[in-house]
């Protein structure tokens, strides 16, 4: 991956309904969302020029927005606009899009009811960097000190900012420790995500997948379960304690930047990416790629 910094690009950022150029989408130090967090986002993928499921991702910022108590002053349409004009304008083809909602800085304290709320959409060149082969290796993960928050102490149907701060602090805890990524257990101890992404057990064939009633439904994991109930698995969501690791054979994640990636270990349970996450693998990269019309009746 490149390791030009983020601030210092060229090409241009969809700001507050104008294209900026790259280095001047910026915002000031005292914003309401840097210090409190009043910020949603969104993470897109494009493949071949389109944005998968683009529509139902602004559709999830709306609603992030709306569950932190502020409204987005631009209609999903305008937003899906935007996004593509953000493509077109840098020239992505295979590519990453970055929506981001936020409180300005008209207000500084933790009451913000009159603040301006500021739209960006950026986007960046991401390849597919793995062979399909390499990614069936499989990741190594560990369980993380951290615990996905109870529905009533955050609000964790939101894609909010604030919730990836235990997600940071996990995941540089689990790559100090040699390992890719963590596995969020929730308030419950049941097992909930990683990091960036859900989580599937496969188990005698079934897929298994927790409940996401305290973490983000994401959109690939729906995706997903559809790719699979179209191919005859059947799917089960419920609550899944990380003891049942143990009687497990193949784990992957999923995810708009991981898609399917398989799991190979956590914390000493080991598995082998098998023929259920190569055919979901294989899947979910056909689907990415159909047009909108085929990938909306496909899942
Ligand atoms: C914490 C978390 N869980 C799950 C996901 C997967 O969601 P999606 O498939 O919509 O990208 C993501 C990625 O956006 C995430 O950040």
């Amino acid at each position: 991956m490149s390791m030009l910094p983020f601030d210092d690009r060229e090409g241009r950022i969809w700001f507050d309904g104008e294209l900026l150029p790259w280095r001047e989408a910026k915002v000031h130090v005292l914003t309401h969302a840097l210090h409190y967090a009043s910020c949603v986002f969104e993470g897109e993928r494009a493949y071949g020029g389109r944005i998968f499921k683009m529509t139902e991702h602004h559709e999830r910022l709306h609603k992030s927005a709306r569950v932190l108590g502020f409204e987005i002053p631009y209609s999903v349409a305008e937003i899906d606009a935007a996004s593509e004009e953000v493509m077109a304008d840098n020239g992505i083809v295979d590519g990453y899009v970055r929506p981001v909602a936020w409180r300005g800085s008209e207000m500084m304290g933790v009451s913000a009811q009159n603040t301006k709320i500021h739209l960006a959409v950026a986007a960046w060149e991401w390849p597919a960097y793995f062979s399909p082969e390499a990614r069936l290796k499989g990741i190594r993960m560990t369980v993380s000190q951290w615990k996905r928050p109870a529905p009533d102490t955050a609000p964790t149907d939101s894609k909010a900012a604030g919730l990836y701060m235990i997600c940071t602090l996990s995941k540089h805890a689990a790559e100090a420790k040699g390992y890719s990524d963590a596995l969020m257990l929730d308030y419950r101890g049941r097992i909930a995500e990683a990091t960036g992404a859900n989580i599937f057990l496969v188990q005698g064939g079934v897929l298994h997948t927790p409940v996401p009633d305290c973490f983000l439904d994401g959109i690939t994991r729906r995706t997903v379960i559809a790719l699979a109930k179209e191919r005859g698995y059947e799917v089960v969501e419920r609550p899944i304690m990380p003891e049942e690791l143990a009687k497990t054979e193949e784990v992957f994640l999923t995810g708009t930047a991981v898609e399917v990636t398989p799991v190979s270990e956590i914390d000493g349970y080991r598995f082998t990416p098998g023929e259920i996450t190569e055919e979901l693998m294989t899947a979910y990269e056909t689907v990415v790629r159909q047009t909108q019309d085929k990938a909306a009746s496909a899942a």
